[in-house]
């Protein structure tokens, strides 16, 4: 019988998907990591503008949206490559980048893409822990998992993160930056979430070095995942072989879409504040229901829509059978952390893009499982 190639052995489908697929009918969904509130109308507008032609764009992206992301990162256009969503960024710098054999660095717990992306490029992730306190970046113990790893040829940072919601200081971004580029590593800080904050902006990568690449994208911030629009944002030595793998992978991503990006980030200052406004309300009626229902209080995650929260002791041994257990008799649909990482296994990832009637009604239904 004809086999999938040798690379996918490692590979398992997303373990959000396996919770999030079997949904019952009346679940309170807080698994998926997306925006709830409409496109944002600039978008809407720009998408219904008669193209005429709908033409090819430029593999490194059509040069008006290139623009404007360098403008917001203020960077130069040719330090931008757009791409299909942050996503395609990352497997494009793997495949372009990470030899097979070597070894990629991710957090744990971490984003689920980053170690199967490393496995599709043939190279095995190796995870560093975040800090105890928080889930934060915390450069001692990522530079001991760096020392230790002779054959590393990639780092990625996700600061603030999925699924814990910690951000990264200036202090500790510049420390992991400084060592990388002393080993010649590339370095990718995932900033997806950077505009979803809940205080002041996150520092970016970029404010301690332009060596490294930046990856981001209108799904979070801008409201727009299925777009499909992201970019990596660095120097060009890094971003060139990633075109050619992402040329060779989708071309490009819709020109419409490229439209419509740029129309999102022409209006950046009201399209974010708007979202801010969004998480903030969102994660207020989260804290007062687990107030309430729980009587458990914390502190709101530096940036994200993503609340970490601990789960009850009994459920540290099989803490997927408690999730299931969670969306099929209570009806609320939750990712338990063990699916980010070894670093998750005690706690669980509530999204709180929902509203703030699903986050309500959803701590209700949670509440008998966690006393
Ligand atoms: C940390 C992180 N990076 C990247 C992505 C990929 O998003 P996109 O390809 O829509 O930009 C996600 C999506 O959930 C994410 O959480």
């Amino acid at each position: 019988m004809i086999q999938p190639s040798p690379r996918l052995a490692a590979i398992k489908p997303s373990p959000i998907r396996a919770i999030t697929d079997g949904t019952p009918p009346g679940a309170i969904a807080l698994g998926l990591g997306e925006p709830t509130w409409d496109l944002p109308e600039a978008a809407r507008k720009a998408l219904l503008r008669d193209p005429g032609p709908c033409p090819y764009v430029p593999h490194a992206g059509l040069p008006a949206l290139r623009k404007g992301v360098a403008a917001f990162h203020g960077a130069a256009e040719e330090e931008v490559l757009i791409t299909a969503g942050s996503q395609g960024a990352l497997f494009s710098l793997f495949q372009a980048w990470v030899a097979p054999g070597s070894a990629v660095l991710v957090p744990d717990p971490g984003f689920v893409a980053y170690p199967a992306l490393a496995g599709l490029a043939g190279a095995r992730a190796v995870p560093y822990p975040l800090s105890p306190e928080r889930f934060r970046l915390d450069p001692e113990a990522f530079l001991k998992v760096l020392e230790a790893t002779p054959d590393a040829r990639a780092v990625v940072l996700n600061t603030p993160s999925n699924p814990t919601g910690g951000g990264g200081s200036l202090e500790a971004l510049r420390r992991v930056a400084e060592a990388c580029e002393a080993r010649g590593l590339l370095l990718i800080s995932d900033e997806v979430y950077r505009d979803l904050h809940f205080g002041t902006r996150p520092p970016s990568l970029r404010d301690v070095t332009a060596k490294g690449v930046v990856v981001s994208s209108v799904s979070k911030g801008w409201g727009a995942p299925g777009l499909r629009v992201g970019w990596a944002l660095g120097d060009p030595a890094w971003l060139l072989p990633a075109r050619t793998v992402h040329g060779y992978a989708v071309t490009g991503t819709a020109t419409p879409a490229q439209w419509a990006a740029l129309a999102l980030l022409e209006d950046s200052a009201r399209i974010l504040a708007e979202a801010r406004t969004a998480i903030r309300e969102r994660w207020e009626a989260l804290a007062a229901a687990l107030r309430a229902e729980l009587g458990l209080t914390f502190d709101a995650p530096d940036g994200t829509f993503y609340h970490f929260m601990p789960l009850p002791p009994s459920a540290w041994a099989d803490p997927l059978a408690f999730a299931l257990r969670l969306r099929d008799e209570a009806k609320v649909v939750m990712i338990p952390g063990l699916a980010f990482g070894e670093g998750g296994r005690r706690h669980v990832r509530i999204s709180f893009a929902a509203t703030p009637e699903q986050l309500g009604e959803g701590v209700r239904r949670l509440a008998p499982y966690w006393k």
